[in-house]
């Protein structure tokens, strides 16, 4: 039976709310700390501020018993053994990762100190944050034998974090110190030891009791670089297929086929090679940034992620244009939206493509009949609903009458959809699809004119020659 550990996480945003979860459902005590009132009586009382699979049920069974939610810093930082900084890394003016809330929270966590605590960086920050917090806290009189300032960094996905989490491909610790060392292999030990797969109740995914997740310990500031270097290479890796769908759409290739041939090489690998109207949410964009800015910093050019980034930003105008070449023109038309969301299965709108493509159609007086399942409530921040913008309730609500459908983001309900109904729902059978969710010969033959990414008949038709090809014909017709 592996030890429990006392544990403080501090934020509950999604990061902090999913570690302190799974901490618990790993069989640790844990208090989450929130400096937002209303936030800590929600979860208190059995709300969930997020939409996470897993999260409700985990929760559920650990509320009240091993995890404890409070505005008090102080108290939980005197009860832990390890403190996990989970609050939040805004982007900054200038691109950078405002460490703001860190900082706050480390000189904090510093004035509490009683005991040996190990201070445990798990929000996304740039190489050195490390450092800074150690010296934060030595400044603050805590002498340096009572504390550790190890870097954690997560790779949850949104959507799927708790499977992440308990799943994991590898538990990244970096500690410059074998006594800090020491606590988070506990904390991670019955992960790692495959103990908790063996427990009738754990959360099912693809890890198990013969396959545990493994650990690596690295120094402080490579556990902080492989943070920003996994999220930038996967960034680059959904703007390469994108450019490649491009590409593939102007020769006429199935760029679904080619990102097969790519991924079947065990060097490249099939994940996130697929194309679509670009990355969004609250890491990829910030990250990107955050890490072409430590480059930056630390004098090294690093022009490939600002290439990223104009890829990115290009991909949704790409396929506004898509919307606009197969309608003609914008003004009134009825648009059918499935999807605001930054991607399927979460009601997160942070850095959406779809909120942005929204925006745009709007700008160009179209009205805007948009379904997404969960990410409703916070879209209508952003954009209110009104005569123009208008939630609907399900799919076949937002296709009525309307000129065109947009799917703009990978719900699985979606996949589901009855499609004989949407073609006598929709005013004219037309269906743009940014997410590449169907077969382009399936829909043609059920009647629909069908666009989506990088796929032929993607587009309408232009020129098929592309002009570099001119010259070699010229040629060989000389011959
Ligand atoms: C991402 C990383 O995948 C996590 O490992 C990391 O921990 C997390 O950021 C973070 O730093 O906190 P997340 O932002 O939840 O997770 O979303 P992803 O599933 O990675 O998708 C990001 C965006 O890329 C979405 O807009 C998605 O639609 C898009 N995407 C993803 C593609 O366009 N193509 C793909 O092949 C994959």
């Amino acid at each position: 039976m592996a030890k429990q550990v006392s544990i403080a996480v501090v934020g509950s945003g999604y990061v902090g709310l999913v570690a302190a979860a799974c901490f618990a459902e790993m069989g640790h005590r844990v208090i989450c700390v929130d400096n937002d009132d209303a936030k800590v009586t929600m979860l208190r009382e059995g709300g969930i501020p997020i939409h996470e699979e897993y999260l409700p049920q985990l929760l559920g069974k650990q509320r009240q018993n091993m995890v404890e939610f409070t505005t008090d810093l102080r108290a939980a930082t005197q009860a832990a053994e390890a403190i996990f900084i989970a609050v939040g890394t805004p982007q900054s003016r200038a691109g950078s990762a405002d460490l703001s809330f860190v900082d706050a929270v480390a000189s904090e966590i510093a004035r509490s100190i009683d005991s040996y605590k190990v201070i445990v960086e798990k929000s996304t920050v740039p190489v050195y944050t490390n450092e800074w917090i150690r010296r934060v806290i030595e400044r603050n009189g805590v002498p340096k034998d009572m504390f550790d300032v190890t870097s954690n960094p997560e790779f949850l996905r949104e959507g799927t974090a708790v499977v992440d989490f308990l799943h994991a491909d590898r538990i990244v610790i970096g500690t410059a110190t074998e006594r800090a060392a020491e606590v988070l292999r506990r904390i991670y030990e019955p992960l790692t030891s495959g103990e908790y797969y063996r427990s009738g109740s754990a959360v099912p995914g693809p890890r198990g009791e013969d396959d545990p997740p493994p650990i690596l310990q690295t120094s402080t500031k490579a556990a902080e670089i492989i943070k920003h270097a996994s999220n930038a290479f996967l960034a680059t890796k959904i703007s390469f297929i994108n450019i490649v769908a491009n590409i593939c759409e102007a020769a006429g290739a199935d760029v679904e086929e080619v990102a097969r041939g790519m991924g079947m090489d065990t060097r490249i690998g099939p994940k996130f090679l697929r194309a679509g109207i670009g990355y969004g949410g609250s890491c990829f964009p910030k990250d990107v940034a955050a890490f072409r800015h430590v480059a930056e910093q630390v004098g090294v050019e690093f022009g490939l992620l600002q290439e990223v980034e104009k890829i990115n930003e290009e991909q949704k105008l790409r396929f506004f244009q898509k919307v606009r070449s197969a309608l003609w023109t914008f003004r009134g038309k009825k648009i059918g939206v499935l999807g605001l969301a930054f991607k399927g299965g979460t009601d997160d709108i942070r850095e959406s493509p779809a909120l942005d493509i929204v925006q745009r159609l709007l700008h160009e007086g179209c009205i805007v009949s948009a379904y997404d399942p969960a990410a409703e409530q916070r879209a209508k921040d952003v954009i209110p609903s009104s005569k123009q913008m208008i939630y609907v309730a399900d799919p076949y609500a937002a296709a009525q009458d309307a000129d065109a459908l947009l799917i703009l983001n990978d719900w699985r309900e979606f996949a589901e959809l009855d499609f004989k109904r949407l073609h006598h729902t929709l005013r004219y059978p037309i269906i743009i699809d940014g997410r590449n969710m169907f077969d382009p010969t399936t829909m043609s033959s059920l009647g629909f004119t069908y666009l989506s990414v990088g796929r032929p008949g993607s587009s309408q038709p232009q020129d098929p020659i592309p002009t570099y090809y001119l010259p070699r014909q010229r040629e060989a017709a000389k011959r």
